[in-house]
């Protein structure tokens, strides 16, 4: 009686606590679909759901992979309904470091029990409703026929009415450093072919584009909507493939080297599917979801956490002045080569007169780190040779003394931070990870950042395979053990995890600066990143470039940074990022000490932010309150177009004065015929005041604004 009042055909609803949102479950011949109505409009059209599996136990590969797809083990068909939960949530909770003081995590749930017939297995569909969107992932109760299983494929699909404009990225198993795309979701398939450009690792998946994805149904009534997933754990990062007919999408898992996509045991869960939906694109900007479904941190002791802004001896090894490697060697055997008795290249940046200027001119200006990169031997051979052990990430070269340097540094209130390229040798990582750790703990390096150049040792796996992402997390974790930060490149895309593992701060994870002086960033880069890829975690994206045209260095280069001097600036507000870099060279700086001020002043981590204006591909306009202050700041970034913004400040308190510094585009800047044109001026400003600006093409202006006492 019980379980046939289930077996009926009528869906579930469930809510939004501001029931602007509805969605419905239900089984339509045994296969799982739901749908998504915002304002009663359909958003998402009813999309299956479910998972195909290899054989359920006892795996044996190659043997196992190689047979034929049989469909009597998936977990996609032949269910009925066995039970279902409802609850809610309504709590705000404080972020280690955040953009604001505390996020607010508030939803309604409905978790569907579905009963296979055929194999007597449950499998759990969890959905959670928020006033921003949907959440939804797979359950797996451990029971007699499902204990262990290894997964073909996530099918989980989201079907949209109509065609949309998609700012996207190829998809690729191993490198999300692309320039976004935008067309129609149905333009998608003729465009892919030339999205990409090359990459040191690189495994692309045709007519699929990456996540977080940002979509807008244009018109009358526009409609933003943003897919992502959260909480990637012990499970592949996925990748969503483009039924551009149908303006459908559907998950692709990144693969382990066998074909295998999770081997998962129960009780265990997948990573959420997220569907941000807002007619406003600020309030996307503004969406924590992403953060609200990762579960809250286990670790006990987050007082070493905090924001930072570093420099480096880095920009002049990317432009090619300067290298990494100390020597002219080109085959070098870590433990074995005595490199105080190669011949030096002449050319080696992490050398102690070097590094100490470096430390002198960003203690002399407040700030907080200096990374090194090339401080240790092996860089000769770093990449491209399939090296196992390439770094040991503990041998200084000869050039580089590290007490000394350390010590220098925290004689000026530095901490040097750590560099740990592992060419993608994560095997390697793992062996050397203690001792290199404990030496950050004996010298007070408190912050590392990692590197993954090139293809994965174990050989064979993705960046963003299974394993891959459980060495991430082993690394994150070990490295909370050793109260150390970590900044990691080349990893795989964030999805709110910083939630639950708050020292791992940042990644790259995308096209940072240091494509300006490869292949290039587009002008409006900058204004797509922080709906794509930041809407899971901060992202190193290295700004403050003052020098933007590389002819500077090397004349005849064509080379630059897309921008003018003044968006460089904005980018420190824009782009939250609390372990945040000045990327140019100190000589840069000191012939523009008026602006730099600004990056002197900004904060790199926040009690509130407010989103002014937005739109993907065009502007972004952010205004943030420094943390533990009544300070502000507000950045300000324009893509190739030129453009007026009026600041409006009643965000600020009412009856309040304010001392602004602003920093606009000169009259005549523009990012091709004069970057560095800029203008400086002052004023005292309340709740009331207003004021205009014109931003250049791919222009921009940052405001600072310091309350009078
Ligand atoms: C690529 C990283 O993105 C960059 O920041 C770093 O300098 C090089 N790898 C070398 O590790
Ligand atoms: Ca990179």
């Amino acid at each position: 009686m019980f379980s046939m009042m289930f077996a009926g055909v009528h869906a579930q609803t469930l809510q939004s606590p501001d029931g602007k949102f509805e969605m419905n479950f239900q089984l339509k011949q045994g296969i799982p679909y739901y749908n998504l109505k915002y304002n009663g409009a359909v958003v998402v059209e009813d999309s299956k759901l479910g998972l195909r599996l290899f054989k359920d136990t006892a795996i044996k590969f190659a043997s196992e992979i190689a047979k034929p797809e049989d469909a009597k083990f998936d977990l996609n068909n032949g269910f009925t309904k066995k039970a279902e939960n409802r609850d809610s949530k309504n709590e705000t909770w404080q972020p280690v470091l955040g953009e604001k003081k505390s996020y607010i995590n508030h939803y309604n749930e409905l978790a569907v029990t579905l009963h296979q017939d055929a194999t007597d297995r449950d499998i759990v569909v969890k959905f959670r409703l928020f006033n921003d969107g949907l959440g939804f992932r797979y359950e797996f109760p451990e029971q007699k026929n499902l204990n262990y299983f290894v997964i073909r494929e996530e099918d989980s699909e989201i079907d949209f009415p109509t065609d949309m404009k998609a700012w996207w990225i190829a998809a690729d198993y191993d490198s999300q450093e692309y320039q976004p795309q935008t067309t129609k979701i149905s333009e998608i398939p003729a465009r892919w072919p030339n999205s990409f450009d090359s990459n040191a690792s690189q495994q692309m998946v045709q007519n699929a584009v990456q996540s977080p994805l940002m979509l807008k149904k244009e018109g009358k009534d526009p409609l933003y909507v943003n897919l992502g997933e959260a909480a990637v754990l012990d499970y592949p990062a996925s990748n969503l493939e483009v039924d551009a007919v149908n303006f459908k999408f559907k998950t692709h898992l990144t693969p382990d080297r066998q074909g295998a996509k999770g081997y998962m045991q129960t009780s265990t869960v997948s990573p959420w599917r997220t569907i941000i939906v807002s007619p406003k694109a600020e309030e996307v900007l503004a969406s924590k979801m992403m953060f609200n479904l990762n579960e809250p941190t286990k670790y006990k002791d987050t007082s070493y956490i905090h924001p930072t802004k570093y420099m480096g001896v880095w920009w002049e090894m990317i432009i090619g002045k300067s290298q990494w490697a100390y020597s002219t060697a080109e085959n070098v055997h870590i433990g074995e080569t005595d490199f105080s008795k190669l011949t030096p290249n002449g050319k080696h940046a992490a050398n102690n007169t070097k590094v100490k200027e470096y430390i002198d001119f960003a203690a002399a200006n407040g700030f907080g780190g200096l990374l090194i990169e090339g401080w240790n031997v092996g860089w000769e051979d770093w990449f491209g040779h399939s090296k196992e052990f390439v770094f040991d990430f503990i041998t200084p070269y000869p050039d580089f003394d590290l007490t000394m340097l350390n010590d220098y540094a925290h004689s000026k209130g530095i901490k040097l931070i750590m560099h740990h390229e592992t060419s993608g040798s994560a095997t390697n990582y793992e062996r050397w990870a203690d001792k290199a750790f404990k030496l950050m703990n004996d010298y007070g390096y408190d912050a590392v950042k990692t590197g993954y150049v090139g293809d994965i040792i174990p050989r064979g796996e993705h960046h963003y395979s299974q394993w891959t992402i459980n060495h991430f997390y082993r690394i994150a974790q070990k490295a909370n053990e050793y109260k150390i930060m970590v900044n990691s490149h080349e990893s795989v895309r964030p999805g709110g995890e910083s939630r639950t593992y708050p020292n791992w701060i940042s990644a790259e994870a995308a096209r940072g600066t240091e494509f300006e002086a490869f292949a290039g960033n587009n002008p409006d880069h900058q204004t797509i990143l922080p709906f794509t890829r930041w809407m899971g975690g901060p992202m190193d994206y290295t700004p403050g470039i003052f020098q933007t045209k590389l002819d500077y260095y090397f004349p005849g280069d064509k080379r630059f940074v897309k921008t003018t001097l003044a968006k460089q600036l904005a980018l420190y507000v824009v782009m939250y990022m609390p372990l945040q870099m000045a990327a140019d060279l100190p000589e840069n700086y000191q012939k523009h000490m008026d602006a730099f001020q600004f990056i002197k002043d900004v904060a790199a981590d926040w009690d509130d932010t407010k989103i002014l204006s937005a739109e993907p591909g065009d502007y972004i306009i952010t205004a943030r309150k420094a943390k533990g202050t009544e300070n502000w700041f507000v950045g300000g970034i324009t893509d190739e177009n030129r453009r007026d913004y009026t600041v409006d400040f009643s965000f600020l308190d009412k009856g309040r004065k304010y001392e602004v510094t602003v920093y606009e585009d000169g009259k005549d800047a523009d990012y091709i015929n004069n970057p560095q044109s800029y203008h400086i001026y002052k004023k005292t400003v309340t709740s009331k005041s207003k004021i205009k600006i014109n931003m250049a093409r791919s222009g921009g202006f940052a405001i600072s604004i310091k309350v009078i006492k």
